[in-house]
């Protein structure tokens, strides 16, 4: 088949490949010029595990081409994905501009019958709209708009797409539903099934997963709150919790909060859409309060720890910077909110991240750039710190290069928002070790009482 990809990022640069990958021939759009050079030259310009040569191949042999051009593009593909942008706008609603002004274009611009496929994240009702904009310019027969929402985890997001758990698609019209089977067909040949629905069954689809997830992390989170304040571990609740085959084990694990372009947003967005509809969905308030609690959490620690919330004259460091491991995203990352509260109370940062410093440096605040410095190793950022911070959980934290924390730091003290260390083992090597739903390890009590 001939797709457009309108929007090169994360989804749409991933989408494109892989389906370039199944044999279709894919021209991918987007309105950063740059963006389109650096493609065009083979650059890959977020990182993605297993994209890289995929992406390779399928450039080599002439199937994944990089424009600027829509109006080429679209006019002789069969199918058109939409995977813009869909920001917070204002009051939590999801910024449909991107959207709306492409569909607004398309109109003028396809040829034949084609499938428009909306695969941003979007409120209900938007392939409607989406539809009225391309069908004021185009005979109604000769376009469908399919909402085919998207569920890839950035950090596994080939895999996620290669050998989806599922694929929604939501349309009413039998032909549309016909080329989105034949399409997706080479990726669910496990037998996962192609769930065809209705189109606004399919938008809600994916905000109600993503508020389902976003809430069993603020739920552990509270349950993690709970332990600590009872003397419990929330690592032996979670499993013996996660062995229900009700609750099942994933999505359990206490931490600093979520965070990425995804949860956030989506959250507030069905939450926003709710109250438009008169409905005041209440659980979702709750879920993204904690979550907002939960973020700068390991701050509140830090000032009982030290007894003090002047931290002027300390240095910590922070290893981990992106939103989670595996990805250089750092859109609402904990770490941007920690850095910035850290440097609010007079401290100095060392940042590490395996990837994402980049990113990182672009986005945070010109407060924090001034008092953090960046380094290239996981030794280097404890070189005279007065604590680690963990935000981040990338594998090659959980067995650190460095033997002895004490050999680098001013004094072996950590804060682990990812809980990635053994209790008994800190206590054997002698850390401070504080970490979240679980009790403080080698931290004088008076300490924390006199605070
Ligand atoms: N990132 C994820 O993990 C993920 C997962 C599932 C769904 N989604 C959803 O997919 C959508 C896209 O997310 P993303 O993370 O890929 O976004 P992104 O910001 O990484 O990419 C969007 C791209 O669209 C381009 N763009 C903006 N306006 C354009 C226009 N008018 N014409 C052409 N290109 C334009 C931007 O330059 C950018 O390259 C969002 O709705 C998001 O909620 C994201």
């Amino acid at each position: 088949m001939n797709i457009a990809v309108i929007g090169t990022g994360y989804v749409g640069l991933v989408s494109g490949t892989c389906f370039a990958d199944s044999g279709n021939e894919v021209a991918c759009v987007d309105i950063d010029e740059d963006k389109v050079v650096e493609l065009r030259d083979g650059q890959i310009p977020i990182y993605e595990p297993g994209l890289k040569s995929i992406f390779k191949r399928s450039q080599k042999e002439g199937r994944l081409t990089f424009t600027t051009d829509m109006e080429t593009a679209v006019q002789d593909a069969d199918i058109v994905f939409l995977c813009l942008p869909t920001p917070p706008g204002g009051d939590g609603q999801a910024d449909l501009s991107a959207v709306m002004q492409v569909a607004g274009e398309l109109g003028g611009m396809l040829n034949g019958y084609t499938v428009v496929v909306d695969k941003s994240t979007v409120p209900v009702g938007t392939g409607d709209r989406v539809e009225s904009a391309i069908g004021t310019q185009l005979d109604k027969n000769k376009f469908d708009v399919v909402s085919n929402p998207e569920f890839l985890r950035e950090g596994a997001a080939v895999e996620d797409f290669m050998y989806p758990e599922r694929v929604v698609v939501g349309t009413e019209s039998e032909r549309a539903a016909e080329i989105m089977r034949t399409l997706y067909e080479p990726f669910v040949r496990s037998g996962n099934p192609i769930i065809v629905m209705d189109r606004p069954s399919a938008e809600i689809t994916k905000y109600a997963a993503n508020s389902m997830l976003a809430t069993k992390i603020s739920f552990m989170n509270e349950i993690a709150n709970i332990c600590e304040r009872v003397g419990a571990n929330v690592d032996h609740v979670r499993r013996g919790i996660g062995t229900d085959s009700r609750i099942g084990p994933r999505f359990l694990f206490a931490g600093i909060g979520y965070g990425g372009s995804c949860f956030p947003k989506d959250v507030q967005a069905i939450h926003y859409t709710a109250g438009q509809h008169g409905y005041d969905f209440k659980i979702l308030d709750s879920v993204m309060k904690v979550n907002e609690m939960q973020k700068v959490s390991i701050v509140a620690k830090m000032e009982e720890y030290f007894g003090t919330d002047d931290f002027s004259g300390k240095t910590f460091g922070l290893w981990g910077l992106s939103f989670k491991p595996e990805t250089d995203d750092i859109r609402e990352a904990p770490a941007l909110y920690i850095a910035d509260e850290l440097v609010k109370r007079g401290a100095n940062l060392v940042g590490y991240d395996p990837e994402a410093i980049s990113t990182f440096r672009q986005a945070t605040t010109e407060e924090v750039k001034e008092n953090m410095k960046f380094v290239h190793s996981q030794k280097d950022a404890l070189k005279d710190i007065d604590a680690l911070l963990i935000c981040t959980e990338w594998n090659e934290f959980r067995r650190p290069t460095v033997d002895r924390f004490q050999d680098h730091m001013n004094q072996p003290v950590i804060f682990d928002g990812r809980n990635l260390y053994d209790l008994d083992r800190a206590q054997k090597a002698g850390i401070t070790y504080i970490s979240v739903g679980r009790s403080p390890v080698n931290v004088e009590r008076n300490k924390l009482d006199e605070a």
